[in-house]
């Protein structure tokens, strides 16, 4: 049977460059870089939600957070890539996450995972995968690979939706490949 992917941009800007990269994952799995599998991709601004307050959990967990951690349980593999926000995960995903950890704390559910993230600076992209990467093992997350990708518009040819970089282009495919069922 066909492995299924799960892969999702933590990012909520329409021109999101992280979503660039999930974009090349998903063509590169259905190009069949992974073999036999498919690819779902998940936009994170459908599961937009009131911020989590503690008070809130008397109300009920809301819908959207019970779909994606669903979701994350009916895939076989993960692939995320993250944007940074002053160092860390945009809002809209920390607040997905604190409702998704309030069903179970292992968000993950101990699926295989491949992180990426970047940024237009040199840093960004490397603070939040070092967030996303030392917190990742208290949700239960196994994480095969990851790949930080900096000065995005220098290594990634959005007309072509491609690395230009070709060594980055390689690692890229490398970490993917990490999710291939031998
Ligand atoms: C609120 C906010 C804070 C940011 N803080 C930083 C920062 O501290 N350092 C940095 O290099 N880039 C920073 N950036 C730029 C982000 O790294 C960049 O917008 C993001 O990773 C791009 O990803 P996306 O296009 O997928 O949303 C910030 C951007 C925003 C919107």
């Amino acid at each position: 049977m066909a492995m299924k992917i799960l892969a999702w941009t933590v990012s909520n800007s329409h021109t999101s460059i992280n979503g660039q990269l999930i974009a090349h994952a998903a063509r590169l799995i259905e190009e069949g870089l992974l073999g036999d599998a498919t690819v779902e991709v998940l936009d994170v601004n459908d599961f937009e939600m009131p911020f989590y307050r503690p008070d809130r959990d008397e109300a009920g967990i809301p819908a959207e957070a019970h779909q994606f951690f669903e979701a994350i349980g009916a895939a076989d593999a993960l692939v995320i890539s993250f944007a940074e926000h002053n160092g860390h995960y945009p809002a809209i995903y920390k607040n997905l996450f604190d409702w998704m950890s309030r069903i179970e704390t292992q968000v993950y559910q101990g699926k295989p995972a491949v992180f990426f993230s970047s940024s237009p600076g040199s840093k960004g992209g490397g603070s939040v995968m070092k967030a996303a990467l030392d917190s990742s093992q208290w949700f239960g997350s196994d994480v095969k690979a990851s790949l930080s990708v900096p000065k995005f518009y220098e290594n990634f040819d959005s007309d072509k939706g491609e690395f230009r970089n070709a060594e980055m282009g390689a690692e890229f495919r490398t970490a993917l490949s990490s999710l291939a069922v031998n």
